[in-house]
Formats: structure tokens, C-alpha cells, sequence
């Protein structure tokens, strides 16, 4: 069965947009392919988190990906700091990854200049940690976004250096999915472009009511349409795409028509649409509560997800040992 992996930066709350973009697709996925879903805390390290943060953050993911269905009967989802041979192979990685190529990586440059006070040869190495995740379990498909596309390139690299470092044919080479048609982008409430983390234009999974209101209140809008029929700018697109995710087929019906005859008020759109996508997150927002206060069934998960991920991982690990050459007395 086809080794799907995916790896979830450990901060920040997952939104709308994430819900409809990958995790569907994750849910979809777990049914008919051998998958693997995990946090990637080490790699959070690199902008030092507090161990308060570091920890808060982790379990926020664990339970938003639980609530958005991520079954752990159906695949193997862990945590990376839990399989301490992820590390191993980042070190014997690590000796065969080099600076210029390190150094030339976007993602690393952007960091650099993003944190000057802090480039951290984690920073530097990113990609051979993000490497390690991905071969420790030879996984091939790994759904990632166009910013992840380099690292998945290195990842290859890496991969096929080491098999002729060694003369064999051990690590597949995986490559970047961004699921073609199933991928739904959702826009965001700024008027331009998707749904993105930064201030006031997505809608968390998490967030309460209030705030979804407030924030849709305040989604950017145009002075509203002077002709019949007159062409939608893009923030008013957009508030429509959300529509047509949230709500009936009456509702986007009722407010295409004020559009096109000129009497739209968007204040009610927006009213519409805030109780909309409450409506649809209430649910989710409900079981994260639920399952946030239930550690027993966490360490349960994150437990089983450690001893499943660690059965492929070890496997790989004694064989690379054995192929670099330490061999057993
Ligand atoms: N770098 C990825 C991101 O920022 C997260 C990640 C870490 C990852 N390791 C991975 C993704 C392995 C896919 C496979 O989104």
C-alpha cells in the first residue's frame, strides 16, 4: 500500500481553509493509503518556543487534527520528538548534506532574514530534518504546499546521494501531492488571496462565536455593485466562495440576486455568513473542547502513535546502519 506522509509545523490553530484544503483530504486519504501524520516540534525549535508554548502548541494540533477526523485506528499519527530515530537519521543525513545547498535554500533565506538574531544551524538543516521524517518511513507521496516543493527536491537529493554514496537502491525518492481537483482553496476575509494565518483574515477552527463575527464584520468589502450584473471585484468573490462553502444553495441564491440587482447590503451577507460558518464549526469547535480536557484518551493516541510510527522507523534505521557500515559484533 502507498506510503503517504504528511508533517504539521507545531504552531499557530488550524483555520478554514486548512480544514477544506488538506485535512479533508487527510480524512479521504487515511481510508485507502498506509498514512502518517505527524507534529513536527523539533522542527518548531528553530524560532524557541518556550517549553510552556512548545507544549500548548503540540496538543492544540493533536486535538484539532482529532476533531477534524483524523482517525489514529485508521493511520499512524505521532509526534516527531517520540521517535528518537528521526533524529538519528537527520545526524547520518547530516553528513552528506552540504552548505551551499543549505545556505541557497529559500525557506533558509527567508528565515535568516526574517530572524537575523537567531540563524540557528536548525534553521540551516531544516530541510535535512524534514528529510529524516519523510525516509525514515520511505514514504512517496507527501502532500505539501508549493512553499514545501524545494524542501521535498533537497529530500531527493539527499535520497539519491545516498544510494550512491553506498551503491544500493534503498530510499525511494518521494514527491510533493497537492491533491489536483480535490483541492478546494478557500480565500480569506482581507479582500485578496487565500486564507492565510496572518491577522484578521482566516477563521479558526477554535474560535469562539464572537470572534468569527467580529472577524467577518470586518471582511473587506467594495462600495457595492452600481450597474445589474456588474462584475464582482475580488473581496466580494470571495465573501461568496465562503458562502457557497457554508451555506445552502437558498442562501447563495438569495444574495447573487440582490447582487446583481443592485440591492445587496453586504452588512447582511456578512450577518449570513458569520452564522454560517458557525454553524458548521460549532461542532468541531465542541469536540476540541471535549477532547482537550481528555488526557487520558491523548496519551492514549500519542502513545499508540509513538509505537506504530516506531515499528517502521527502527526497521529503517538498523538497515541504514548496517548499509553505512556499523555493523553488529
Ligand atoms: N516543513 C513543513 C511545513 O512547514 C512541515 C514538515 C516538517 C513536513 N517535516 C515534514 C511536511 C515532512 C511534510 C513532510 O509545513
Amino acid at each position: 500500500m502507498e506510503i503517504v506522509l504528511s508533517g504539521i509545523r507545531s504552531t499557530g490553530n488550524l483555520h478554514l481553509g486548512n480544514y477544506f484544503g488538506a485535512m479533508k483530504n487527510f480524512v479521504r486519504m487515511q481510508e485507502e493509503s498506509n498514512c502518517f501524520f505527524f507534529i513536527a516540534d523539533y522542527h518548531s525549535l528553530t524560532t524557541h518556543p518556550t517549553p510552556e508554548n512548545l507544549f500548548d502548541t503540540t496538543k492544540q494540533v493533536l486535538v484539532e487534527y482529532l476533531a477534524c477526523g483524523i482517525d489514529p485506528e485508521k493511520c499512524t499519527l505521532y509526534r516527531q520528538s517520540d521517535i528518537p530515530e528521526i533524529p538519528e537519521l537527520y545526524l547520518l543525513l547530516n553528513m552528506n548534506a552540504y552548505m551551499g545547498e543549505l545556505e541557497r535554500c529559500t525557506t533558509f533565506k527567508d528565515k535568516a532574514r526574517k530572524q537575523p538574531n537567531n540563524v540557528n544551524s536548525g534553521l540551516l538543516t531544516y530541510p535535512v530534518l524534514m528529510a529524516a521524517d519523510i525516509l525514515i518511513h520511505r514514504a512517496l507521496k507527501v502532500p505539501v504546499g508549493k512553499d514545501q516543493e524545494q524542501h521535498l527536491e533537497m529530500t531527493r537529493n539527499f535520497a539519491a546521494r545516498f544510494n550512491r554514496m553506498y551503491n544500493v537502491d534503498y530510499f525511494p525518492e518521494p514527491t510533493a501531492y497537492n491533491f489536483g481537483q480535490e483541492l478546494v482553496k478557500i480565500p480569506g476575509l482581507d479582500g485578496s488571496g487565500k486564507m492565510g494565518k496572518s491577522e484578521g483574515n482566516a477563521v479558526n477552527l477554535a474560535d469562539e462565536p464572537e470572534v468569527i463575527r467580529k472577524k467577518v464584520m470586518r471582511a473587506v468589502t467594495d462600495a457595492g455593485p452600481t450597474v445589474p450584473n456588474q462584475e464582482m471585484v475580488e473581496s466580494i468573490k470571495n465573501l461568496f466562495t465562503l458562502l457557497k462553502v457554508v451555506s445552502t444553495s437558498e442562501t447563495v441564491t438569495f444574495f447573487t440576486e440582490k447582487y446583481n440587482d443592485c440591492s445587496i447590503r453586504y452588512g447582511d451577507l456578512k450577518k449570513q455568513l458569520a452564522e454560517d460558518i458557525i454553524n458548521f464549526t460549532t461542532p468541531i469547535r465542541e469536540r476540541i473542547i471535549e477532547l482537550k480536557s481528555d488526557n487520558d484518551y491523548l496519551r492514549k493516541v500519542i502513545n499508540q502513535g509513538a509505537e506504530k510510527s516506531r515499528v517502521s522507523a527502527t526497521k529503517t534505521i538498523n538497515e541504514v546502519r548496517e548499509i553505512i557500515g556499523f555493523r553488529k559484533f
